[in-house]
C-alpha cells in the first residue's frame, strides 16, 4: 500500500468490522455511496459486512461498527470504470447475499488493476458474469412467462392479476417494462418478494404475497391457451430446448404449459400433416392486424424481446397500395409505440413528400418488431444507442412483417436498408445492387428496395447529398410504379 494510503488508514479503528445495513436488497444507489465512502477512507473489504433487509451480517460482525468513517477531505475519487459499473447494477439484484462483498472487493482491487474487469479468468470477475448473466435471464424469464389473469374488483371493474416467483430481486426492475406494456390495464403482479400494482395512472409498491393471494384460471387463459397451440411449431421440436427455456417451474403459472405434454406426444402427427400439405411454418398466420399486434407483445422468440422494451406494430390502411418497411423501432417509436416517428422517420417524410407519396395512404412498418440497443450513460444522461439485429434475429422476426403483408396485401414493398430488404427477400441483398428495379414477390407484388433513412443521417456534405439524390430517385420510382400498379 502507498504512503498517503497508509496516512488514511490511521484514521480507520484498527480491529474494527463496519456493518454497511442497506434500504433495500436492490439498492445500487446506497451500496455504491458507501462503498465509494469506505474506499475513499480506505476500508479493506475484509473489514465489511452488507447487510440488507431480512439477512444478517453474520456472528463475525455482530459488535460491528454501523458509524462509517469519515473519508479525509484530501482524499482521492476511487477509479471506477463504467462498465464495472453497468456490471454492478445487474449484480445488485441477484439474491446471493455475498453480491455486495464481491462488489466492493472488485472495487477495491480495481483501483489497483484497472484493467482487471477484462480478466475473465479472475475468480471473482467470473463470478460476477455468472450472477449479471443469472439475473439478466431471471429479467427475461419474468418477461416472457409471466401471466395475468382477470379479475373482478369490488365495483365490478377488471382487474388483472399474475404470481411470479422470481429467483432475484429483479421486481422493482422490471415494473417499467410491465407499465409500459400494460399500460391501459389496472394490474397487481404479486410476488414473494414484493407486490406491484398498476391502476392506470399510478404504480405502487406493496409486501409480500403469497400464491393463494392470486386466482388461478379465467376465461382469457383458453385465449392463451389457443394461441400457444396456434405458435406451436412441431417441425422446431427441440424439447431440451424448449425445457430450458421455459423452465418447469414457470409451467404452474401458465395456462398454455399445460398443453406441452399433449402438443408433444401430437408433434409429430401434425408435422407429417405439414409436410404433406407443404406448410412447415411456425404455426398459422394471425388473420388480423390486431392479432398480430397481440401476439409480437407477447413473442420472446429472440433475445431482443428480454431488453427493456415494446413492440411496435405497423401503422396505415389495410388494403394500402404501398407497405414501407424499415429495420426496427429506434428510441423514439419504442417510446410512443409508433413506427417512424424519430429523426430517422421525419426525414422519410421529407422526402415522401418530395417524391409526392402520402405518407397516410401507406402501412409503415418494420421488420423487427422490438428495439434493439446498448445502454450507455452519456454527459447527457442515459441513452440506448441503437444496435443492429443479426440475421438470425431478423428470420426469427419476419414471421411477423410477412404476416402483416398478407393481410394488407400491398401491390408494391418498399424496403428501406439491408435488414428490411433481408426481412422481405429472407436472404441478403447488397443496397447498391439491388436499388432502381422491381423484385417480384410470392404474391405477385413488387418489393423495390433503397437505403435506409438513418444511414443519410450519419452522412454530411457531399456524400449525404449524393445518397439523397439517389434516396430521392428510388423514391420517384416507386412512385411512378405505383401509380401504374394502382391505375391498372
Ligand atoms: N428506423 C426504423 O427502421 N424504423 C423505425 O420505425 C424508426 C427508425
Amino acid at each position: 500500500m502507498s504512503a498517503p494510503a497508509q496516512d488514511r488508514l490511521a484514521h480507520v479503528k484498527l480491529g474494527t468490522y463496519y456493518v454497511v445495513p442497506l434500504a433495500e436488497s436492490d439498492d445500487f444507489e446506497g451500496w455504491r455511496d458507501q462503498a465509494r465512502r469506505l474506499l475513499m477512507a480506505d476500508v479493506p473489504p475484509d473489514r465489511v459486512a452488507w447487510t440488507e433487509p431480512g439477512g444478517s451480517a453474520g456472528d463475525l460482525f455482530t459488535h460491528g461498527d454501523r458509524r462509517l468513517p469519515t473519508p479525509p477531505v484530501d482524499a482521492p475519487q476511487p477509479r471506477v470504470s463504467r462498465r464495472f459499473m453497468d456490471i454492478a447494477k445487474t449484480v445488485i439484484l441477484h439474491s446471493d447475499p455475498e453480491r455486495f462483498s464481491i462488489l466492493y472487493r472488485t472495487l477495491w482491487r480495481l483501483q489497483t488493476r484497472p484493467r482487471l474487469i477484462e480478466d475473465a479468468a479472475d475468480g471473482d470477475i467470473r463470478k460476477l458474469a455468472d450472477m449479471a448473466r443469472a439475473v439478466r435471464r431471471d429479467i427475461h424469464k419474468m418477461r416472457a412467462f409471466l401471466r395475468f389473469r382477470e379479475t373482478k374488483d369490488e365495483k365490478g371493474a377488471e382487474h388483472y392479476i399474475a404470481w411470479f416467483e422470481p429467483f432475484h430481486h429483479i421486481l422493482r426492475h422490471n415494473a417499467g417494462f410491465f407499465v409500459r406494456r400494460f399500460a391501459n390495464m389496472r394490474w397487481s403482479i404479486l410476488t414473494p418478494r414484493g407486490t406491484l400494482h398498476w391502476d392506470g395512472e399510478v404504480l405502487r409498491e406493496g409486501p409480500p404475497a403469497t400464491r393463494a393471494d392470486a386466482p388461478t384460471g379465467d376465461d382469457a387463459e383458453e385465449l392463451w391457451r389457443g394461441y400457444y397451440a396456434s405458435i406451436f411449431n412441431p417441425a422446431r421440436l427441440k424439447i431440451g430446448a424448449m425445457m430450458k427455456e421455459m423452465p418447469r417451474k414457470y409451467w404452474k403459472n401458465m395456462p398454455e404449459a399445460q398443453m406441452i405434454p399433449a402438443l408433444v406426444a401430437g408433434a409429430q402427427a401434425r408435422e407429417a400433416t405439414m409436410v404433406k400439405a407443404g406448410e412447415i411454418d411456425m404455426g398459422e398466420r394471425p388473420e388480423t392486424l390486431a392479432a398480430i399486434e397481440k401476439a409480437i407483445h407477447a413473442c420472446a422468440r429472440c433475445p431482443i424481446g428480454e431488453l427493456d422494451n415494446t413492440a411496435v406494430m405497423g401503422e396505415g390502411p389495410r388494403g394500402a397500395p404501398l407497405m414501407i418497411v424499415g429495420e426496427q423501432p429506434g428510441d423514439q417509436e419504442d417510446q410512443q409505440g409508433r413506427p417512424f416517428v424519430g429523426p430517422a422517420g421525419q426525414l422519410l417524410d421529407v422526402h415522401l413528400q418530395k417524391a409526392g407519396i402520402d405518407r397516410a395512404t401507406a402501412y409503415v412498418t418494420n421488420t423487427v418488431k422490438h428495439f434493439k440497443f446498448t445502454p450507455k450513460v452519456t454527459q447527457r444522461g442515459k441513452r440506448r444507442l441503437h444496435q443492429s439485429p443479426t440475421a438470425k434475429e431478423i428470420d426469427i422476426c419476419r414471421w411477423w412483417v410477412e404476416s402483416e403483408r398478407a393481410i394488407v396485401r400491398p401491390k408494391l414493398v418498399l424496403a428501406l436498408g439491408a435488414s428490411a430488404a433481408r426481412g422481405m427477400l429472407g436472404k441478403t441483398v447488397s443496397i447498391t445492387k439491388a436499388r432502381g428495379t422491381a423484385h417480384p414477390l410470392d404474391d405477385g407484388s413488387e418489393l423495390w428496395v433503397t437505403a435506409h433513412p438513418s444511414y443519410l443521417l450519419r452522412l454530411d456534405g457531399a456524400a449525404r447529398e449524393e445518397q439523397q439524390r439517389l434516396f430521392d430517385a428510388d423514391l420517384a420510382a416507386v412512385a411512378q410504379r405505383l401509380s401504374e400498379l394502382t391505375d391498372a
